[in-house]
């Protein structure tokens, strides 16, 4: 177990704020998060359960405990001809997983490559992109109830889940912290190329590989998405709206060229926020240390030395113009951080 004083956060959220918080305790085992769950002083602080921090807006410094999870392994539990099952240590970067499927030739997650974040976050935040979702590939969640103390196991169809969305998500369910997550593999699956730019990519590649899509999607990812490590983000600040058919269909007539993707539930349509945006003038455009970001608008870029604050001042001034505009209410996938 490793336990901080007055740490700072800097390497642990992506816009790479440079915030402190007052303690900081990473655990390794599901022993070491038994220790802490029943510590006294834990329960009395206000604290915080993080992965990578590649989806939080710091507001001020963290007046409480940071929880980090180092519950690491990725082991085969079950195999089968057609599968395997995977367990996962919730600490696991998203992304070494994805490269230890792709390298054993086992599909369904390939098209989640270089998704910032661990595993465990993944779960919470239902990940998704390139036409795929973690929704589509887990089994099941093992978990610790934080105000039960016990080990809680949920089926997928236990998990709700739903675009950006799960149970580990919704405040009236009791708090859960992720332990350990089982995703099934296909040994013998077919490539998930709906998304048209994957495809697009593709096109010259005769049968194309696992390793293939894994690169392509990396291609397109940095086409579009600016490195962390080089311009702190979050990714997408804000999920993309579902709104009404009708709404749709008014918005279409005006705007023929405008994008959208159809939704699980028949009577929603899905618009890229991005495109709502971009449409407002707003894609590229910098207030202070803030900007835009000019190859994918629906991502908010640290210029360098911007605060939360700010960061969270340019995101309300997106929201407005996007409200007043087409009179659709963005809601931020980031979770603030107060
Ligand atoms: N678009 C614009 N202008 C922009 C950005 C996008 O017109 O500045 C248009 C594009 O031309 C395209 C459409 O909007 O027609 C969709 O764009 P894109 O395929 O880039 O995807 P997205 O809807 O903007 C979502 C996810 C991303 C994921 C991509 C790829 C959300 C909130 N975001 O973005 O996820 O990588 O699809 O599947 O659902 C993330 O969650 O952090 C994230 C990066």
């Amino acid at each position: 177990m490793r336990i901080e004083q007055n740490y700072s956060l800097e390497r642990h959220n992506t816009f790479r704020l440079p915030v402190r918080s007052r303690w900081f305790m990473e655990y390794s085992s599901e022993e070491e998060l038994e220790r802490i769950l029943h510590d006294e002083y834990f329960q009395e602080c206000h604290s915080l359960h993080i992965g990578s921090g590649s989806n939080l807006l710091f507001l001020n410094d963290f007046n409480g405990i940071i929880l980090h999870s180092a519950i690491k392994g990725i082991t085969v539990a079950e195999v089968s001809e057609e599968s395997v099952l995977l367990r996962v240590g919730a600490g696991e970067l998203w992304d070494d997983v994805v490269a230890y499927a792709v390298s054993h030739g086992w599909y369904g997650i390939e098209n989640l490559t270089g998704i910032p974040g661990e595993a465990g976050a993944a779960a919470v935040q239902n990940i998704g992109a390139y036409g795929a979702e973690f929704k589509d590939a887990v089994e099941k969640i093992e978990a610790y109830n934080r105000l039960t103390f016990e080990k809680v196991a949920f089926m997928k169809s236990d998990c709700d889940y739903a675009y950006r969305y799960s149970r580990f998500k919704n405040e009236h369910n009791d708090p859960c912290i992720i332990t350990y997550i089982y995703i099934r593999l296909s040994k013998r699956g077919e490539l998930n190329l709906a998304y048209a730019g994957l495809k697009e990519l593709l096109r010259n590649v005769e049968s194309p590989s696992l390793a293939d899509v894994r690169r392509a999607v990396a291609a397109l990812r940095a086409e579009k998405l600016p490195d962390f490590e080089k311009l702190g983000n979050a990714g997408s600040f804000f999920m993309n709206p579902l709104v009404d058919r009708s709404v749709y269909e008014k918005l279409k007539a005006q705007y023929p060229t405008m994008p959208f993707y159809s939704s699980e539930e028949l009577s929603k349509v899905k618009i890229p926020a991005g495109w709502l945006i971009e449409q407002c003038g707003l894609k590229g455009k910098r207030h202070g240390a803030v900007g835009v970001y000019d190859k994918q608008a629906l991502v908010l870029v640290n210029l360098g030395g911007a605060t939360g604050d700010e960061i969270a001042l340019m995101a309300e001034s997106i929201r407005q113009a996007v409200s007043d505009k087409f009179g659709i209410e963005l809601l931020p996938e980031v979770k603030y951080v107060f």
